[in-house]
């Protein structure tokens, strides 16, 4: 069954008594565990908090991917991914990054309150150097400005982020405190919101888990593909044989059931006392995920059959943004001299 995505006018909630928080992902193809555990679960989890403002960020992925037709295609599956994953456009605002310019003309602004350096000693510009060294383009050292402009224009205080972008969130802060330093109080200082599990390693069980690394569990992928990726992971690299005791503290399997079932602990302890084989931990896990998923896997699968509706959401999200960014706008070129 279809559930009802038809765009609302306005959010039918209580918005001005709710603190309001923001944050960006990118649209990458597909979402990862890491992604989930890391960011996505607690954007549905405070969209009933919070007055919440989730945004597909478009422009940055631009830093990386130059194929049109790839990045059209890629949004419109994040959003229906964020979507079948739960976030209710009832209950929060979902857009994509494009479709507000202003975010855009405060990244320039912001421009000229940062100091090159700040940009050139931030971990992802340098890593990125390393990946993508054809590419060194002058967006993918600007990106961090962007995402401050993202989250200052909605003048958001919370951010629920992973912790991989505490570097950017830190930046942010600098950022807008140099802005409100110059020109006077305008923004607050943005404070990342974590979950339990800030860090998802991936299926190397060594490296965050991430695309382009290669060791992701797509959670909305088909079964099939899930248990390939689970079976693949990278248990305790001491527990050579089945008879040997695990170490679950180790174990990225192991740490992973903590958040597919209640008896985390019982699997756990089988590992430890070698009760358990990690080929059996890893199966179970499978089976978890899958099963976990599953209902969002088809949810998914409908709402990329109804491209129209994923299109409205995201349509009136952005038109229900324009009043907030171009106030500030206003506000801010007021500040700075332009008016
Ligand atoms: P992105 O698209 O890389 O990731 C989206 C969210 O998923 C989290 N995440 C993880 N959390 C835990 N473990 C992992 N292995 C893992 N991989 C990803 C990320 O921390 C993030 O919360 N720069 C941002 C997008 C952005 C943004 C913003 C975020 C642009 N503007 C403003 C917050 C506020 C990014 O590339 O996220």
């Amino acid at each position: 069954m279809m559930t009802e995505l038809a765009p609302a006018p306005a959010p039918a909630t209580d918005d001005v008594d709710r603190p309001r928080i923001f944050s960006g992902i990118q649209p990458s193809g597909v979402v990862h565990l890491g992604n989930d555990l890391g960011a996505v679960r607690n954007y549905v989890k405070l969209q009933w908090e919070f007055e919440a403002i989730y945004c597909i960020v478009d422009y940055h992925a631009l830093t990386s991917t130059h194929d049109p037709a790839l990045l059209r295609a890629r949004t419109r599956e994040m959003a229906a991914s964020l979507l079948a994953l739960g976030l209710d456009p009832d209950r929060c605002t979902l857009f994509v990054q494009s479709h507000r310019p202003e975010h855009t003309e405060l990244a320039w602004l912001f421009n000229t309150v940062t100091p090159v350096s700040w940009l050139e000693r931030t971990p992802t510009y340098k890593e990125k150097r390393q990946t993508q060294p054809d590419d060194v383009n002058h967006g993918l050292l600007a990106y961090p400005v962007l995402q401050a402009a993202d989250i200052a224009i909605y003048k958001a205080g919370r951010v629920p982020v992973g912790k991989d972008q505490a570097a950017h969130l830190e930046l942010s802060r600098e950022i807008v405190r140099t802005f409100n330093a110059r020109y006077g109080e305008t923004f607050p200082e943005p404070q990342a919101v974590y979950t339990e599990a800030p860090t998802v390693l991936g299926t190397d069980g060594v490296r965050k888990m991430s695309k382009s690394v290669g060791n992701t569990i797509d959670v909305l992928g088909d079964p099939a593909l899930i248990r390939k990726q689970v079976m693949s992971m990278v248990t305790d690299t001491k527990r050579i044989l089945r008879t040997d005791p695990g170490r679950p503290e180790v174990c990225n399997v192991c740490q992973l059931h903590r958040f597919f079932g209640p008896d985390w602990e019982t699997i756990q302890d089988g590992e430890r006392t070698a009760r358990t084989g990690c080929v059996d931990t890893k199966k179970l896990l499978a089976d978890r995920i899958v099963e976990h998923y599953a209902v969002a896997r088809e949810r998914y699968i409908e709402l990329l059959a109804h491209p129209d509706e994923v299109d409205g959401v995201l349509e009136a999200g952005a038109d229900r943004l324009r009043p907030s960014a171009e106030a500030t706008m206003d506000e801010v070129r007021h500040k700075m001299g332009l008016r």
